[in-house]
């Protein structure tokens, strides 16, 4: 296979994104970080190099890692995380998979200081969506906050404040967006520059752009909508769909959609509206309200704001719909498959409690989440090699003795539907790594109804890696327990896997028993 290598070397620095100096991590000196473009069957190579004073890793977003779990880059999961002053090699092969992904830091808040940047897998399969667009174009999103994201976490964690989470200072569009100095309050002692600009996207008339949109924030969703312009959705996460034309649509935290652009209105400037959705904010952030997250889509080649009239109104403004026209039941993948029938059902109920540490904390059946000194996948393998008798397939959770581990065992090859109820008042985006699962069904309202069980949809259901379950909702996916390995299932909501809402399912113990983890991810652990 052909290697593709990339050095990344970690820094901290002070930079302004939207003109507002801060600390920030870089990759390269890049906020965000470097596109990683890849095909199908390459070897993939990536140094780290740490020269942070604070330990991190890189997790692939969406790469299913087959046979090398100890490449996740998941903190306390898959491996310890990369010390201060230290590098490792990330190696894995891509395979199986092609489309829009991203990788970013997996320990603590920390991808939302700047340690993300998108991914896509090309393969021979896309020439049949080729003839649909003439260009191809990463549009990362992701909200933004004025400091670093540790030194919001004990607040946020503190007793009562489940429904505090800090409400971002700004959203960006390719890492930039404009910002009012006068807004900020000269006793918070910020610096602020004022030549903060938004994203310019040049387009040509008549061409068709394929935006690959990713959510790469810690917290808000998003409304994607472009003045004028409809969009057809190809993409959901990395699975192809049949086109479906909306004006606007909701994008989670870590969900990705490609959307196709085509410029055929008149040669004017167009604004791009990347708009937070605050419902589920405590407070608004006026400032935020008034200016926006916008972004300019330009057939002008110049960054001149669009001219009032053209875009004054969201495109298909319907003031019954709430603010969004996609409806992901809609999506209909392009390579269809059938659901297996489900072998297995586990149900998985969260919600948020004063517990722990007197903390308010996020708990899964029960148990809240702590990053483990060592890596479940470090305990695991070991006991598995030895024969441990308490290993018994029926999917029955267990820690191993880590404290605050819930973990599921599952049958080699097992069919697993998981039903996650949330007894919390928002929505979270949940994103189970190593898989694309099946959207089996979803609902707002909070009982499943298990007589619908036997009835569910299995023709060509969505698949995906992130879904949102909804507030006082559900959400049941199915997927095939055919990857070996430690994988987390978790709301991808940074402040949430702070609190603990993260839980495992323990992968193919047939082909783990005979694992050996490399030296060097071992190697990590022992400094
Ligand atoms: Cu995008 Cu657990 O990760």
């Amino acid at each position: 296979p052909t290697t593709r290598n990339f050095d990344f070397t970690i820094s901290e620095i002070q930079g302004y994104p939207d003109g507002v100096l801060r600390s920030l991590y870089v990759i390269n000196g890049q906020y965000p970080g470097p596109l990683i473009r890849v095909n199908r069957g390459d070897r993939v190579l990536v140094n780290v190099t740490n020269n942070l004073s604070v330990p991190m890793t890189f997790h692939w977003h969406g790469l299913y890692q087959n046979g090398t779990n100890w490449m996740d880059g998941t903190a306390g999961i898959t491996q310890c995380p990369i010390p201060a002053g230290r590098s490792f090699l990330y190696n894995f092969t891509v395979e199986m998979q092609y489309g829009t992904y991203w990788y970013h830091s997996h320990y603590k808040t920390q991808y939302m200081d700047g340690l993300f940047g998108p991914l896509i897998i090309h393969a021979p399969e896309e020439a049949q969506f080729r003839s649909m667009y003439d260009h191809d174009q990463v549009v990362l999103l992701n909200d933004y906050y004025h400091n670093m994201s540790s030194t919001y976490v004990d607040a946020y964690l503190a007793p009562g404040n489940e429904n505090n989470e800090p409400v971002p200072d700004n959203g960006l569009i390719q890492g930039m967006n404009y910002f009012d100095c006068s807004s900020l309050d000269p006793s918070d002692g910020y610096t602020c520059y004022a030549n903060s600009t938004r994203a310019q996207f040049n387009v040509q008339q008549n061409q068709r752009y394929r935006f690959r949109l990713v959510n790469a924030g810690g917290f808000g969703m998003f409304q994607f909508a472009v003045d004028n312009h409809t969009l057809s959705v190809i993409e959901a996460d990395s699975t192809m769909v049949e086109p479906l034309n909306v004006n606007r649509l909701d994008i989670a935290v870590a969900e990705r959609y490609s959307v196709i652009l085509n410029a055929n209105q008149s040669a004017e400037n167009y604004w791009i509206r990347a708009t937070l959705d605050t419902y589920c904010f405590t407070t608004s952030n006026p400032v935020l309200d008034s200016a926006g997250i916008k972004g300019i889509l330009s057939y002008t080649n110049n960054a001149s704001d669009p001219v009032s009239g053209i875009s004054a109104e969201w495109p298909g403004e319907d003031p019954n719909v709430l603010c969004v026209d996609l409806n992901t039941t809609l999506l209909v993948p392009a390579d269809v498959q059938q659901a297996p029938k489900a072998d297995l059902f586990f149900s998985l109920q969260f919600s948020f409690a004063i517990r722990e540490n007197a903390l308010d904390r996020a708990y899964i059946n029960g148990t809240t989440w702590f990053q483990s000194d060592v890596p479940t996948l470090n305990t695991v393998v070991p006991a598995l090699r030895a024969g441990n008798a308490t290993f018994n397939q029926t999917g029955v959770a267990s820690g191993y003795g880590l404290s605050n581990q819930y973990i599921l065992d599952l049958p080699d090859y097992a069919v697993v539907d998981v039903l996650v109820t949330n007894y919390d008042d928002s929505s979270h985006p949940f994103h189970l790594h190593g898989h694309q699962f099946w959207v089996m069904a979803s609902s707002a309202s909070q009982y499943f109804d298990y007589s619908t069980y036997d009835s569910l949809n299995t023709t060509n259901p969505l698949r995906r890696d992130t879904i949102i379950v909804d507030s006082y909702g559900w959400t049941l996916i199915r997927f095939v327990n055919d990857n070996p390995g430690m994988w987390a299932f978790h709301c991808h909501i940074a402040w949430h896997l702070e609190a603990g809402l993260l839980m495992q399912f323990q992968s193919r113990n047939d082909i783990m028993k005979d694992w050996t983890l490399p030296d060097d991810v071992q190697g990590l652990c022992n400094i």
